[in-house]
């Protein structure tokens, strides 16, 4: 277990300790937390194992070493590990156990969010859905079925990291766990049993002995000996400090950006914002920041939560391709080397601050015998401050912290950016538009003759789908004996999409978005004289992840009518004969995995009638791109669905939902290379609304820095 302590100025003598397996006594008091007696100022970054592959996490780990971080934090990700109860997966991208090794070999620590409840824009908050179905279950609560679902997984994951060694009292590199997450947020809406089960969570977690403190995010009434910390975006202004006085100021989320979903434009945070509240947390006595996301990468198959894109914190200092965002990376890494140079001082003494101006004011960490450092704050947005500190003059530039390790000498700034920008660039590798390489499959449009499952009044979605499909079927046959030639349907839906066939033939859909509670479809339709099928597919892209109650929550269908104007008539279906249909034909028979690609009869692709398909299967059968930089599938022509790479989901795509700005919120979906095979790759696409596949690229993904002009005719994304 190494990590990297910094001597303060004037000594400038940096010492690397490399100390493999020897078990390391971790607490803290009211300044840090103290490792074998020494106490820490710790710069850590999330980065979450299922959100890239075990083949990136070496250099992802990597980077962000050479980028200043001490630790790596990382959520658990219970409904990935126990997607039926009592069976567990920890193989592939979910192998926890080999990323804290990782982590490890390259000699930094772990901090491990267990939760199990855990949000993170995760589908259900990383809850598995059959806990939905456990008798009298309530979530997050003092509810006996609940304590023991979630004691029973964090137990499972405790142990298994015991066994393993990975506990720092082990010689291992993790040296925090967080129980519960932001608590806080849901607490009022338990009542007393809230705080009674905040009581339990803790005294579950400390009873289970990991040698090494929890902590709790965002729980101010954290029992102790549980620390509580702080997320959000400013931290340095926001945050009361920990609850007892001999608990250390620690920021377990600083938000490098912000979740983007459909529809939504990228939140762009600036090196410099980021910079300034992580100094100023510093600055007023916190001893740990953590960076969330350091690495956002990719949401795949269908992981995220409601309406969230693919692409997670693309903007974080390393890309979602593991490529390094400048100048994020490189003026945080030139943060914590300034921090880092003067941290010894900075945990022995006890700041003062003094005011220099209006907006201006000085945090100075002074030693007894020698060692003094000093953070001057210019608060100030617009203008640049002269000002007088110590009979010295500085001018201190707009929203802007300057740090001096001697309280003489700025050795960087939060405002003063030397790192190079770069732009990412794409450039198309492999096209796809030979029609006769493509094959496509229609999928089946059920009748309510077809349906098995029989309901009169409308079901809810999830408990139909219970998370292993994003859509449901609702179909019902109506007699039109009154002809009725002027109908209007009326549908709607607490889902997040619902497309409307009738009589097997598409007329349309609506979709709601985020900030929805729910969405209205108001169709006019030409029924026929007689019998009508109307099968209505209701779909959801993600289950909701945040709120109190949430296995109260409710999706699909909730109301569908008939007026028929020129009867002035009106038929009420809400309660009628529904059949239902869970998922899709083609997903049924999981078209999209090598083996069962022969299943059904594909149809060869016709330029003219096959472009522009609702509810259609493609695929295609390509060689990989020579090298191994990174890859994306641009699916800018195609509409909504999902897309697989040799039966890899790399996730649900949308690209017709536009911004604000008229654009789709993603339109690159990333291709891990370890998803490819040199040849014979089958892509497959799932499409629900319609596009041209002709038009899909594989384009090359790299980074240039911006003085290089000879790639301007690839645009940057
Ligand atoms: C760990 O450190 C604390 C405080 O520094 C000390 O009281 C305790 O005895 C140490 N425990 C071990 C096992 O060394
Ligand atoms: C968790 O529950 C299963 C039964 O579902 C049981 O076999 C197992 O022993 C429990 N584990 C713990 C640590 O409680
Ligand atoms: C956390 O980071 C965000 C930007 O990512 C920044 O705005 C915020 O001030 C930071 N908070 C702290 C406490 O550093
Ligand atoms: C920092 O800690 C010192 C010593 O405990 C305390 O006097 C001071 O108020 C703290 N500063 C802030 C900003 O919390
Ligand atoms: C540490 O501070 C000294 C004195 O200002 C400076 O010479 C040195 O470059 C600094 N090191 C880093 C890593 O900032
Ligand atoms: C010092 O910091 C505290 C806490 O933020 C603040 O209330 C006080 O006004 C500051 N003092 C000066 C002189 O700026
Ligand atoms: C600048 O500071 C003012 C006053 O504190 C604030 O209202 C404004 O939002 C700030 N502007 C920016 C861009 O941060
Ligand atoms: C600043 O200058 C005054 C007058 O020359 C002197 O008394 C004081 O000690 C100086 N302060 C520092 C911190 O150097
Ligand atoms: C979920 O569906 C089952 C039948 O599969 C039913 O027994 C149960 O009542 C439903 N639960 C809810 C909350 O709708
Ligand atoms: C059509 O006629 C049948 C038989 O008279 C009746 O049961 C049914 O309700 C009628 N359908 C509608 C939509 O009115
Ligand atoms: C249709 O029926 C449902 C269920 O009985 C009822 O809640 C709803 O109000 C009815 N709609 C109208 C417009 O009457
Ligand atoms: C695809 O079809 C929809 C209606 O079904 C139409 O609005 C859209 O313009 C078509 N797109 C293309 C590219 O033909």
């Amino acid at each position: 277990m190494g990590i990297i302590n910094g001597i303060c100025f004037p000594m400038m003598i940096m010492i690397i300790i490399i100390n493999v397996s020897a078990a390391e006594n971790v607490t803290y008091d009211g300044r840090s937390l103290i490792i074998d007696g020494k106490r820490q100022l710790l710069f850590s970054g999330s980065i979450h194992y299922p959100r890239s592959t075990p083949e990136m996490w070496p250099s992802l780990i990597e980077k962000a070493k050479d980028g200043g971080l001490d630790v790596i934090q990382t959520y658990v990700f219970w409904n990935l590990h126990e997607p039926k109860q009592g069976q567990y997966d920890f193989g592939g991208r979910y192998d926890l156990v080999k990323f804290i090794k990782e982590i490890q070999a390259h000699g930094l620590y772990v901090c491990l969010r267990i939760g199990p409840y855990i949000e993170g824009e995760w589908t259900y908050g990383g809850f598995p859905f059959w806990l939905h179905d456990v008798p009298g279950i309530s979530y997050r609560t003092d509810n006996e079925p609940f304590k023991f679902y979630m004691k029973n997984f964090t137990t499972k994951i405790v142990n298994m990291m015991k066994s393993e060694g990975l506990y720092a009292s082990q010689g291992g590199p993790i040296i925090l766990s967080q129980i519960e997450n932001e608590y806080e947020n849901v607490e009022g809406a338990f009542h007393e049993q809230g705080a009674s089960y905040v009581r339990w969570a803790a005294k579950m977690a400390v009873d289970l002995e990991t040698g090494v403190p929890w902590v709790m995010c965002k729980q101010s009434d954290a029992p102790d000996p549980v620390i509580n910390t702080c997320n959000g975006m400013k931290c340095g202004e926001t945050f009361k400090g920990p609850k007892s006085p001999n608990k250390p100021s620690m920021w377990t989320e600083n938000w490098t950006s912000f979740v983007e979903v459909y529809g939504g434009q990228p939140y762009i945070r600036s090196a410099e914002d980021i910079a300034f509240h992580a100094a100023l947390f510093i600055a007023r006595n916190g001893s740990y920041v953590n960076y969330y996301m350091y690495h956002g990468g990719t949401n795949f198959g269908r992981t995220s939560s409601a309406y969230v894109i693919t692409s997670y914190y693309d903007q974080a200092p390393i890309d979602e391709y593991g490529q390094l965002r400048q100048p994020k990376w490189g003026h945080l890494k030139e943060l914590h080397a300034a921090i880092r140079n003067c941290s010894g001082t900075l945990l022995k003494a006890v700041p003062t601050n003094i005011s220099l101006g209006q907006s201006q004011e000085a945090y100075i960490f002074r030693e007894e015998a020698e060692g003094c450092v000093a953070f001057l704050i210019n608060r100030d947005n617009k203008t640049t401050a002269a000002v007088q500190f110590q009979n010295q003059s500085y001018l201190l530039l707009p929203k802007s912290i300057s740090i001096l390790p001697d309280c003489k000498t700025v050795i960087f700034n939060t405002a003063k950016v030397n790192t190079k920008a770069n732009t990412r660039i794409r450039k198309p590798t492999l096209t796809f538009d030979s029609a006769d390489r493509w094959r496509k499959f229609t999928d089946v449009i059920p009748n309510f003759e077809d349906t098995t499952i029989r309901a009169d009044t409308l079901l809810e979605h999830m408990n139909m789908t219970k998370d292993e499909s994003d859509y449901v079927w609702y179909t019902m046959r109506f007699d039109n004996n009154v002809s009725c030639t002027e109908a209007v349907l009326h549908v709607e839906s607490l889902g997040h999409v619902t497309h409307a066939f009738l009589n097997n033939i598409y007329f349309g859909n609506t979709h709601g978005n985020k900030s929805s509670k729910g969405l209205v479809m108001e169709n006019p339709i030409k029924l026929n004289d007689g019998i009508n099928n109307i099968s209505l597919l209701s779909v959801m892209v993600g289950l909701p992840d945040s709120g109190p109650f949430l296995e109260r929550r409710v999706a699909g269908l909730t109301r569908v009518e008939i007026q028929c104007t020129n009867e002035n008539e009106f038929y009420n279906f809400t309660n009628y004969e529904w059949g239902y249909q869970v998922g899709l034909f083609g997903e049924k028979l999981h078209l999209y995995r090598e083996q069962n690609l022969g299943d059904v009869e594909w149809d060869e692709f016709e330029v003219v009638s096959d472009s522009n398909q609702t509810l259609t299967w493609y695929k295609i059968v390509f060689d990989a791109p020579k090298g191994n930089g990174s890859l994306a599938l641009n699916l800018s022509v195609m509409g909504k669905g999902e897309a697989w790479i040799n039966g890899h989901s790399i996730g649900r795509y949308w690209v017709t939902f536009l911004t604000s700005k008229g654009r789709p919120s993603q339109s690159l979906y990333h291709v891990p290379r370890s998803f490819l095979k040199d040849t014979e790759n089958v892509l497959v696409l799932l499409e629900e609304l319609g596009g041209n596949p002709l038009h899909v690229t594989l384009d090359a993904i790299s980074i240039n820095l911006n003085e290089n002009q000879s790639y301007s005719s690839h645009p940057p994304i």
